[in-house]
């Protein structure tokens, strides 16, 4: 075992098929039986499968439904192995990608912006997922800036809930970014975001909903700080983009968060996620033509012919864009909005369990997603209990938390009663627990001290390194 597999057992077991199938470290000399590879693949995706069939996985698996996942699979492989930089011979993915950009423009109130402005024309472009719709926003606002306002050590202003993928962009394209503390109940602090902002400022952020409470950012009041300074403006949907506007439509309370706001440059909002499609597409609305053009690429006089792409991807399967057209014109709105009322149905259940146990609060104001902590037990007991029971939470830090992403699966009857009675004996279990250190917790103790912060960096690298290893 080498030192970054050894690191990684910290993290667990990463290797469960490492004695039970053949490793392949060079090709095998002749190529395999179709049959026993795929019998090996069943196998492998049987088990973990297993995972989070049974509805106790928060977020991750948004639609779970079997038949629709076979629909969208039959659907990919009509085109996976077509190329979608070759229209010539996938005309099909101009369709698909117009009208999933189209799609999600109207639901997120684009025309709103023409009325605004009448140059103004909400465009997008279909990417790889969160991350590189993120990208790709924060992009075309560094060349904007440049271009128009001469600024030349860009920096954007975001508040500390706000995704990872936008320090990540930010490292990629040497802006610098100024993470601002939220307020008490988890939002955007406004006032203090302006006071970070300088003349090099290009773009400020907000999400929604934000990863660690789901919570939705004053966006109203972040949209007139981004036209008082005549600067962009990034609303991180890529969670909450798909569902947020069906929450809305079926009578809740959802904060304005679109291009219904004139600050609004930018949007992430993701297909893989809430918009049911198959992992590995998302969308990254802009404004108008003016700005997406700042994302595009094109060269005239290179010896291989000329070349033109929309984002950092050359080639790329035609299949996921099929699949996430096919997921969202089957579904169409009616099937949105009975996914939303499913979906808070069952956040409400939860809600109400959890209002019945006072050692557990939940974090800001919210939907969808549900963020808990306490003040009388160890959170990270409970979600030890929670996992021996087969949950699965996403762990939160600073406050100590963990939350529950609810998705379609856990709509199925019984299992927010399910959660709630474990909820509560977790508490218990957390009054007295076996060991004085969670399991859960060990990780985010680090993160309290600079050296113990700099040890986790350097173990999660380690991590990364070891998902290569065999
Ligand atoms: C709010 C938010 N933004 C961005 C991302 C990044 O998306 P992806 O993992 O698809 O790159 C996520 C992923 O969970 C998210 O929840």
């Amino acid at each position: 075992m080498s030192d970054h597999t050894s690191a990684a057992s910290f993290f667990g077991d990463m290797y469960p098929y490492r004695n039970r199938f053949p490793s392949n470290a060079r090709f095998p000399e002749k190529g395999r039986d179709q049959e026993e590879v795929y019998k090996e693949l069943l196998s492998m995706s049987g088990e973990e499968n297993q995972k989070w069939e049974t509805g106790q996985c928060s977020g991750t698996m948004y639609h779970g439904g079997k038949p629709h996942y076979a629909f969208l699979s039959k659907v990919f492989s009509l085109f996976s192995f077509v190329n979608l930089l070759q229209r010539d011979l996938c005309p099909s993915g101009t369709k698909f990608e117009a009208e999933i950009v189209s799609m999600t423009a109207k639901m997120l109130n684009g025309d709103a912006a023409r009325q605004l402005n009448e140059q103004d024309e909400v465009c997008g472009v279909v990417t790889s997922g969160g991350s590189e719709s993120i990208y790709n926003g924060v992009y075309v606002h560094r060349e904007w800036a440049r271009e128009e306002k001469g600024i030349t050590q860009p920096e954007m202003v975001v508040p500390i809930t706000i995704h990872p993928a936008f320090d990540k962009s930010a490292h990629y394209l040497g802006i610098k970014i100024i993470h601002v503390p939220v307020k008490q109940n988890f939002e955007a602090d406004v006032d203090a975001m302006r006071k970070a902002i300088t003349p090099n400022t290009i773009m400020v952020c907000g999400s929604a909903g934000c990863y660690p409470y789901g919570v939705v950012d004053p966006l109203r009041e972040l949209s007139d700080l981004a036209v008082e300074f005549k600067i962009g403006m990034h609303v991180d949907g890529c969670l909450g983009g798909f569902i947020l506007p069906w929450v809305e439509k079926i009578g809740y309370d959802v904060p304005l968060f679109d291009f219904r706001l004139p600050g609004v440059t930018t949007m992430s909002c993701d297909t893989h996620k809430y918009g049911y499609g198959l992992k590995g597409t998302s969308v990254v609305l802009l404004r108008n033509r003016k700005l997406r053009r700042y994302m595009f690429f094109s060269k005239a006089d290179w010896p291989g012919g000329v070349y033109a792409s929309p984002t950092v991807q050359g080639s790329r399967s035609g299949g996921l864009s099929a699949a996430t057209w096919a997921a969202m014109v089957t579904l169409g709105e009616s099937g949105y909005l009975e996914a939303a009322r499913r979906i808070m149905d069952t956040s409400n259940k939860m809600r109400d369990g959890i209002a019945q146990i006072p050692e557990i609060q939940i974090m800001g104001k919210s939907t969808f997603l549900i963020a808990l902590t306490s003040d009388v037990v160890d959170i990270y007991h409970v979600n030890d209990y929670l996992a021996s029971k087969g949950w699965r939470m996403n762990g939160c830090q600073n406050p100590p938390g963990f939350h529950f992403c609810i998705t379609l699966p856990q709509t199925e009857p019984g299992i927010a009663e399910q959660f709630i009675e474990d909820l509560k004996a977790g508490v218990e279990y957390a009054k007295n627990p076996p060991s004085p250190m969670p399991m859960s917790g060990a990780i985010y103790g680090l993160s309290a001290s600079a050296d113990g912060k700099e040890m986790l960096k350097q173990g999660m690298m380690a991590w990364v390194e070891a998902t290569y290893e065999m």
